[in-house]
């Protein structure tokens, strides 16, 4: 049994860089690592990739650093195949041996930073796909019981960058295994989303798993920043969802302001779109700053506080909902 660190540096542990440490932490590897742990003390946090978290201070309990690998074949038909993935594998090194194996499903969701462990928590989506769209189930433990539960498709409760682990579940079940169904043949290809197509064409290319996996990475390496180059947390808030009379009443005022549809009476609204248009595109204070291609983006130019993070992200919340009177909440993890 690997031992319980203190006073770990968290800097390279999670994307957005920030310098702070952690009072305890623990690396998991199998689930009897984290069942000799429990029950956790308070406080505690359960890491994955740390791609969609802030710390704003150092981390006064115990971190559990999900690092559970292995990817296996669990049941395979003509046309599907049922993959089994621990929690602590690395999401796009997942997507490229789904990619080197013809496996189809996950192409859209190319070069998201995280863990597969984490996926299922937001319900991660990019260009046209969820998550939930390939998901079959996931093992997870109970950190009360101590046992492993499976939770179906129906039992997670996906929505837009959400599941019942952030809502009634949250904080208390550690995802050891997520399992995917995926194409192995007659892949059902997702090209509507525009910049997709546009890349293809560009490229003259015909649509297949690796060709919208690489249209994908360089749509996102065009717009997103690396976080091995500069630290962020990918989009910083949820683009907000409203009734579609509130909208339409706004697009009389701003024309130009993007919708997508977002159920019967919903309309969902680019907070990228409202943050640009308020002026923030780019905006730096120190090393804190909005990034200059995607405003949904906060980044650390490189010694930013998780505060100053904190700091400018509430500025723009504000400028936000004085401006246009939409209340734009954090898509990312704030701890502290
Ligand atoms: N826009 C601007 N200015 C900006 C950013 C965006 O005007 O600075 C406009 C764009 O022109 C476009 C619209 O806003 O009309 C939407 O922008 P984009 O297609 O870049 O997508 P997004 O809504 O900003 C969402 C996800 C991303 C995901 C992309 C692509 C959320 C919170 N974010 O961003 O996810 O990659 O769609 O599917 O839903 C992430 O979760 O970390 C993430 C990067």
């Amino acid at each position: 049994m690997t031992t319980i660190e203190a006073k770990k540096g968290l800097q390279d542990l999670h994307t957005f860089g920030i310098d702070v440490e952690a009072k305890f932490y623990k690396a998991i590897h199998k689930v009897a690592d984290l069942q000799n742990l429990l029950p956790l003390p308070t406080p505690h946090f359960i890491l994955g990739g740390g791609s969609n978290l802030l710390f704003t201070k150092n981390f006064d309990g115990l971190i559990v650093h999900n690092q559970i690998k292995g990817i296996e074949v669990i049941e395979e038909t003509d046309n599907e195949v049922l993959l089994q993935v621990g929690g602590g594998e690395s999401w796009h090194g997942l997507v490229i041996y789904c990619l080197i194996n013809g496996f189809g499903g996950i192409e859209n969701l190319s070069l998201i930073p995280g863990t597969v462990g984490a996926s299922p928590i937001q319900n991660i989506g990019a260009y046209g796909v969820e998550l939930q769209d390939v998901f079959h189930s996931l093992e997870a433990i109970n950190l009360a019981t101590g046992k492993v539960e499976v939770f179906d498709k129906a039992a997670c409760q996906f929505g837009y960058r959400n599941s019942i682990f952030k809502q009634s579940l949250k904080g208390q079940y550690f995802i050891t295994q997520v399992t995917l169904k995926l194409t192995t043949h007659e892949h059902q290809l997702q090209t509507s989303y525009g910049a997709i197509e546009q890349q293809l064409e560009a490229a003259g290319q015909l649509p297949t798993i690796d060709s919208i996996s690489q249209a994908v990475i360089a749509i996102r390496s065009s717009k997103l920043p690396d976080p091995n180059k500069i630290g962020n947390s990918g989009s910083f808030f949820k683009n907000p969802i409203l009734p579609k009379a509130t909208v339409n009443k706004l697009q009389e005022k701003y024309p130009n302001m993007p919708s997508y549809p977002a159920g019967e009476q919903h309309t969902k609204v680019p907070a990228g779109w409202l943050i640009d248009q308020a002026g923030w595109k780019g905006y730096r204070k120190g090393d804190a700053g909005v990034h200059k291609d995607q405003a949904l983006v906060l980044v650390n130019h490189g010694s930013a506080t998780g505060d100053q993070i904190w700091e400018l992200a509430i500025a723009i919340q504000q400028d936000v909902l004085q401006k246009y009177s939409i209340l734009i909440e954090p898509e990312v993890n704030v701890l502290g």
